[in-house]
């Protein structure tokens, strides 16, 4: 058994929470094998009254040992992380690097621990790479179509039973193998898809394919993720796939305009009820990933001398929404 710290336990943490942390105590003590850390009223309320997440078929409620307001928390504690999965948005990932950096804890008890960044967007490795010092063979990504609402301190509601995928390393570190194997029994006990894949890369270009296009436009008209379905908006989906597939090709991706836009419109149309997680930001006065989306196309395509008019259009106007 591997020893996990969600770091960032929020919509998506939390339940990652309960899907490694369900299947290590199955009767009923609390669970030691993964730790939270998270915002305080959050964690005090697990603490009290333990992790309440909402399935469809009913609730389930799940006791931690381990819940952090931050990593003096964790320093105090008799915890030692051998994965830190981290669940933040992709704005509060530079936050996460200081306070990692001025914990002293990566020379300390986090210094043969691996992290795993589960967080939408682009260029996350490369941010936590450089501002931690830390070696890339250390740090895998992943993506996750699990959708999940955080309803309450406390509280988390299963929305989807979305597959994660983990980017595969070929490495010889004993650890890969025991955090790979402890993710996947979580997962597939809990009833969750799991996959390590090693052209990751490509599965995370699609995913920023279909949040570059859905993401800005429903969050703009305040509409489901349906309406980039509409025929008013075909031509606008159109020029904006084709943008963002010119610049991941200058990247070396081998993909197409019109596998991309089938891609967009499939995934549109399976969560057409949902609204999407920038719409929900919006909605919520929060800041929004638009950053590492249209904003990660922008700065690829400046670098690459490409121009994406529509991209900037959505960027401007996201921003000024702000
Ligand atoms: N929710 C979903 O269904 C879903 C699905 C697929 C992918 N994702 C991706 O997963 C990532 C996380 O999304 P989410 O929906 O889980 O976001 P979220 O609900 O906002 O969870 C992140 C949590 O981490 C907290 N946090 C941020 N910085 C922290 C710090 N330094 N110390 C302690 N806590 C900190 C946040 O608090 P504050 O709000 O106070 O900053 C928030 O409670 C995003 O990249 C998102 O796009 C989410």
């Amino acid at each position: 058994m591997a020893r996990v710290l969600i770091y960032g336990a929020g919509a998506i943490g939390s339940m990652i929470g309960y899907l490694l942390g369900q299947p290590t105590e199955p009767d009923d003590r609390k669970i030691e094998a993964v730790a939270l850390l998270g915002r305080a009223p959050h964690m005090q309320k697990i603490i009290k009254s333990g992790l309440r997440i909402e399935f469809p078929e009913g609730a389930q409620l799940l006791q931690f040992k381990y819940c952090f307001r931050n990593l003096d928390d964790l320093k105090e504690s008799d915890f030692y992380p051998e994965l830190v999965i981290v669940c933040v948005k992709t704005y509060s990932l530079q936050r996460v690097c200081f306070e990692l950096n001025v914990s002293g804890l990566l020379q300390g008890r986090l210094r043969n621990a691996c992290f795993l960044l589960l967080m939408n967007g682009m260029g996350n490795k490369e941010t936590f790479v450089k501002e931690t010092g830390l070696a890339s063979d250390r740090v895998l990504e992943g993506i996750t179509t699990i959708g999940a609402k955080f309803s309450g301190d406390g509280f988390i509601e299963l929305k989807a039973k979305g597959k994660t995928l983990i980017e595969d390393k070929i490495c010889e570190k004993k650890i890969y193998e025991k955090i790979r194997q402890f993710l996947e029994n979580g997962f597939r006990e809990s009833g969750f898809e799991i996959e390590f894949i090693p052209d990751f890369k490509k599965h995370q270009w699609n995913k920023l394919f279909v949040n570059s296009v859905i993401n800005p436009i429903t969050a703009l008209i305040g509409q489901e993720n349906g309406i980039v379905l509409s025929d008013q908006l075909s031509l606008t989906v159109q020029n904006l796939v084709r943008e963002c597939v010119i610049v991941a090709r200058s990247e070396g991706l081998e993909t197409d305009e019109e596998s991309v836009l089938a891609v967009v419109r499939n995934v549109a149309k399976a969560t057409c009820r949902n609204t999407s997680s920038m719409l929900q930001d919006v909605q919520k006065k929060k800041m929004t990933e638009i950053d590492s989306i249209n904003g990660y196309i922008i700065q690829l395509a400046r670098e690459h001398d490409i121009e994406v008019p529509v991209n900037e259009a959505l960027y401007g106007l996201m921003k000024s929404l702000a």
